[in-house]
């Protein structure tokens, strides 16, 4: 697992077109095999990408009926019906506007008693649905993937994290404040991310460039924790400003 892969680097016109082609991946995905599992992110990068696989949906041509989908990540402390949970997120973007069954659809579980024993449980629920087809990823200007902040090992599963400063200060215009921003989440690893069988990248627009300016540089290190992609054979990245 030392060889270094390049990325299939696909420079888009704008936002629309990125969420276009991202959805036209996953349409496809889902067209060949009905059953796959599916990981899927949050935030603002996959918004448009939300609502053309919603648009698409709508056609009729493919169905969830048989998907499973396995989010990036969750804040630890907050109810899925907070907000701005991640849980709540995909409800409005995704969950309830296609046929995926409520059984099928999984986050970490932010709220476990035992939030260890919540991260086992999750990768044993990856492992048993067959392991993530098709994972989609989001970038931190900070290169995070998932919450894996910058100096996370890249041996590492699904775990607890303390968010980066960084990583609050951009997520808390999702909050009534910074300090209301929660300080840890449970995020796959980054060993986790890297099982998948094929990863699709969103970054777009000027607060990433520098980001895909590090990508492109092709340097691997636990500093810059998207670099550990590199290591995939099969990453697609769609990039723009
Ligand atoms: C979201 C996630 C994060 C985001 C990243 C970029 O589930 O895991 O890694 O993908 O923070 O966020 P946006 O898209 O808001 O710039």
């Amino acid at each position: 697992m030392n060889e270094v892969y390049e990325f299939d680097w696909v420079k888009v016109a704008d936002f629309d077109e990125m969420s276009s082609f991202a959805a036209k991946l996953y349409e496809r995905q889902l067209l060949r095999k009905p059953d796959s599992v599916l990981g899927l992110a949050t935030g603002a990068s996959p918004v448009g990408f939300y609502e053309k696989l919603v648009e698409r949906h709508a056609q009729g041509t493919f169905s969830f009926a048989q998907t499973h989908t396995f989010n990036l990540d969750e804040y630890i402390g907050l109810q899925p019906s907070h907000p701005t949970s991640f849980h709540n997120y995909m409800e409005e973007h995704l969950f309830t506007k296609v046929d995926l069954p409520v059984t099928s659809r999984h986050l970490p579980d932010g709220m476990a008693d035992d939030l260890n024993e919540a991260c086992l449980r999750y990768e044993t629920l990856m492992r048993i649905s067959g392991g993530i087809d098709m994972q989609l990823l989001g970038i931190g200007i900070n290169g995070h993937i998932g919450f894996n902040e910058p100096y996370t090992s890249f041996r590492t599963r699904t775990h607890i994290v303390d968010l980066a400063d960084s990583t609050r200060t951009v997520n808390a215009k999702y909050f009534p404040s910074k300090e209301a921003v929660p300080r840890q989440a449970i995020t796959m690893g980054i060993e986790t991310i890297l099982e998948a069988e094929q990863i699709i990248l969103l970054a777009f627009g000027e607060q990433k460039v520098e980001a895909v300016e590090r990508l492109k540089s092709g340097v691997i290190s636990e500093d810059f924790p998207a670099s550990c992609l590199h290591r995939h054979p099969h990453v697609t990245v769609f990039f723009g400003k």
